[in-house]
């Protein structure tokens, strides 16, 4: 079973690649002055900060000692995490690297007030990377869309598979789509599938003129590439509640930045398992941890007045819990592990489009001949 085959160590050689300066210096100290990304980071190296999660992605299964989220209890999720298959992802017995495709499996997901975007999105799709990449695989999770007509049509349309989201297989609190505890759970499902996805809200347009494949790349060397948030530090766009949970101290996120959950390439590896993806799988299916009783908090931010900073000022649940893990983890180095929006494509909210007339009629002629 491929669950198993999913240890991928970073060699030791990697290690050995040069360190590129980051433009604007240390970003990771001030959201406030963020330089652009606009670098080619190729050949940066993508270890974490600590000397022993570094030791750890040198050594693979030998060290395990480093914990993020030291006496949190998330005894509620074991049951799930179980059946999402983490305990196998730390079986160490598998050494030799799994093969890795070139091009990711892209996963989104849609409930009905997103369809006009999933249509929008495929066709996007379909005049960029599908130009380049014929045989990509495209996975929508349904998250309501609504009635097999129109799941049926989307599939159609899109040329790709629509999957149920199994929301009565995970806890009550995950029904509840605006908490986005259901992101972790599609992206652990798949990874048990495939090696290297790419996640996409419908928001996310690529362009021609603006090739994937660098970000590939540098995701199958560092094993994340998550979308940067340049304008929020972390303290502002996470609720309290979920700080004081995972144990945090608020003051050490003051001047930490904030990423995009939105847009992101994962690599099924030891490390992103173990020290990423389980944090937060674990966040997701706890309530009281990613989704939080004052979760209607978390409409739009607004400083009360610029340069500001309000700890707790509004909640980005899944975006929230993963910067924390990757500012944990990556320190300083954040930005080995972050891509600038408008070098690969752009997010564009609320970019639409009905599926076209003549495709409809089609559609409705082939699934539903005349007598
Ligand atoms: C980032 O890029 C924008 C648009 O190209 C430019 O206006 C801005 O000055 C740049 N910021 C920095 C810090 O270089
Ligand atoms: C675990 O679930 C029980 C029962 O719903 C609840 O009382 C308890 O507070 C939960 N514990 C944590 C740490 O989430
Ligand atoms: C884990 O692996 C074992 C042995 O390979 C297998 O029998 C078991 O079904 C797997 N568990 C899950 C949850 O997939
Ligand atoms: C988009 O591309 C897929 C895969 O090639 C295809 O199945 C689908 O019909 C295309 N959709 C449109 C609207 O062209
Ligand atoms: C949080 O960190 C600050 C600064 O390091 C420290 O003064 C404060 O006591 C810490 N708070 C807690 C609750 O540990
Ligand atoms: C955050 O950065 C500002 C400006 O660089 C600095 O004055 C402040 O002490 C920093 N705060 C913390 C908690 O590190």
């Amino acid at each position: 079973m491929t669950l198993t085959l999913i240890l991928l160590l970073v060699s030791r050689t990697l290690h050995n690649l040069p360190l590129l300066d980051i433009k604007g210096g240390n970003l990771f100290g001030n959201p406030w002055h963020r330089g652009n990304l606009t670098e080619d980071l190729k050949g940066r190296i993508c270890y974490a900060s600590s000397p022993k999660i570094k030791d750890q992605i040198d050594l693979g299964c030998e060290t395990n000692d480093f914990e993020l989220f030291q006496n949190v209890d998330f005894t509620n999720a074991s049951y799930y995490m179980e059946y999402l298959g983490f305990k196998n992802y730390s079986d160490c017995s598998v050494k030799q690297r799994p093969f890795v495709p070139d091009v990711p499996v892209i996963v989104s997901g849609a409930s009905s007030n997103h369809y006009e975007e999933a249509v929008a999105m495929c066709n996007n799709l379909n005049s960029t990377l599908r130009k380049k990449y014929t045989d990509m695989k495209l996975i929508i999770f349904d998250l309501g869309i609504g009635d097999s007509d129109r799941r049926d049509i989307l599939k159609k349309y899109c040329g790709c598979e629509i999957r149920k989201f199994p929301f009565s297989s995970f806890p009550r609190h995950v029904k509840n789509v605006k908490g986005y505890t259901w992101k972790p759970l599609i992206i652990s499902l798949m990874l048990k599938e495939f090696s290297f996805i790419m996640w996409i809200d419908t928001s996310i347009r690529f362009d021609l003129n603006k090739p994937t494949y660098p970000l590939f790349k540098k995701a199958q060397i560092c094993q994340i590439q998550q979308l940067m948030e340049p304008d929020w530090a972390l303290v502002e766009t996470c609720d309290i509640k979920t700080m004081e949970f995972l144990k945090q101290n608020i003051t050490d996120f003051m001047n930490t930045t904030d990423v995009e959950a939105g847009w992101a390439v994962y690599l099924r590896s030891e490390f992103f398992i173990e020290r990423i993806l389980k944090p937060w799988v674990s966040c997701a299916l706890t309530y009281g941890c990613m989704l939080t009783d004052t979760y209607s908090y978390a409409v739009g931010c607004n400083r009360p007045k610029p340069n500001v900073r309000t700890p707790g000022l509004c909640h980005r649940f899944e975006q929230s819990v993963m910067g924390i893990i990757l500012a944990k983890l990556y320190k300083e180095k954040l930005d080995n592990v972050l891509f600038g929006e408008k070098i690969y494509g752009d997010v564009q909210r609320g970019h639409s489009m009905a599926i076209p007339e003549d495709f409809l009629q089609k559609f409705h002629k082939i699934t539903v001949p005349s007598r």
